[in-house]
């Protein structure tokens, strides 16, 4: 009988083990939900980007350098995914870009950010 005591003693604390790993595994996940994205494009980027992604969006004309054209193959295969977050979050110009492109780091979370940029390469770079 005393394996069993030794075997119930031990067990509880691998359950407490996992259930603390568990959200930390979840909760590190750096990954955006294009899905949710699309709402996030739609309420602050077409005005610039365009619903179509190209650029093209009513206030686009007006504007230079034009907004970018995500369905620009190269473009897409140039700028990773992580520097895009960098500048939907700081603006265009804390990366060298034009600060006509806004930055939205004190409006959406790092996750609507995330979220659209998952948006931007689900939609338009095919
Ligand atoms: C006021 C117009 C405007 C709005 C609104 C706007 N952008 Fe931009 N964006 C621009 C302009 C202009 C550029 C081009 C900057 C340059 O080329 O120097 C740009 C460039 C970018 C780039 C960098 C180029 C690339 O290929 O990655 C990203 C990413 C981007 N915008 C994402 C967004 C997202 C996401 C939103 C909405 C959350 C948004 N923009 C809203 C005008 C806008």
């Amino acid at each position: 009988m005393s394996h069993r005591t030794a075997r119930s003693r031990t067990f509880p604390s691998v359950l407490a083990a996992l259930a603390l790993a568990w959200p930390l595994a979840a909760s590190a996940q750096p990954t955006g939900n294009p899905t949710q994205g699309k709402t996030v494009f739609e309420a602050n980027c077409i005005v610039c980007h365009g619903a179509d992604g190209k650029g093209d969006g009513p206030a686009a004309a007006a504007l230079s350098p034009h907004p970018a054209n995500f369905t620009d193959h190269k473009r897409m295969s140039k700028v990773p995914d992580s520097l895009r977050v960098k500048v939907v979050t700081g603006g265009g110009a804390s990366q060298g870009l034009s600060p006509l492109m806004p930055s939205f780091g004190s409006t959406l979370s790092a996750q609507q950010i995330r979220d659209v940029v998952a948006y931007i390469r689900q939609a338009f770079s095919h």
